[in-house]
C-alpha cells in the first residue's frame, strides 16, 4: 500500500490493504476517509463493516472472527459479515462493497 497522500481509488472503490495483510481471525482496521472500516477474513472471503458497533457505539477494531461474524469485544453481540445482521435485538452494522483486485482489497467508499 502507498502512503496516505497516495490514495488509489477506481470507479468508486478504494485500495486499502493487500489481501495477504488481512489476518484469518481478526479484524483489521483501516481508515476510509472519516470512517474506520474492518476488513475481515472469512476463509477466501473478504468483507468490509463499520468499526462502530450499533449497539452501543463502540470501536470493533480487533474483534474477533468465528464462521462468517464478527464479535464485538464490549457485550458479545455478533454481526454477520456479509449481511450486517445481529444476532441480538440491535441494529445491523454497515456492510461495504468488497473486490479484490491486483492482489489487493478494494472497498466502495
Ligand atoms: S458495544 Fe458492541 S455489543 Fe455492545
Amino acid at each position: 500500500m502507498g502512503e496516505s497522500s497516495d490514495v488509489e481509488t477506481s470507479e468508486g472503490y478504494r485500495a486499502v490493504c493487500r489481501v495477504e495483510d488481512v489476518p484469518a481471525q481478526i479484524a483489521l482496521k483501516v481508515q476510509l476517509g472519516e470512517r474506520g472500516v474492518l476488513i475481515c477474513r472469512d476463509g477466501d472471503d473478504i468483507y468490509a463493516v463499520d468499526e462502530i458497533c450499533p449497539h452501543k457505539n463502540q470501536s470493533m477494531q480487533r474483534a474477533p472472527l468465528v464462521d462468517g461474524e464478527i464479535i464485538c469485544p464490549h457485550h458479545r453481540y455478533r454481526f454477520d459479515l456479509e449481511t450486517g445482521s445481529c444476532n441480538r435485538r440491535c441494529a445491523p452494522v454497515q456492510t461495504y462493497d468488497v473486490q479484490i483486485r491486483d492482489g489487493r482489497v478494494w472497498v466502495k467508499m
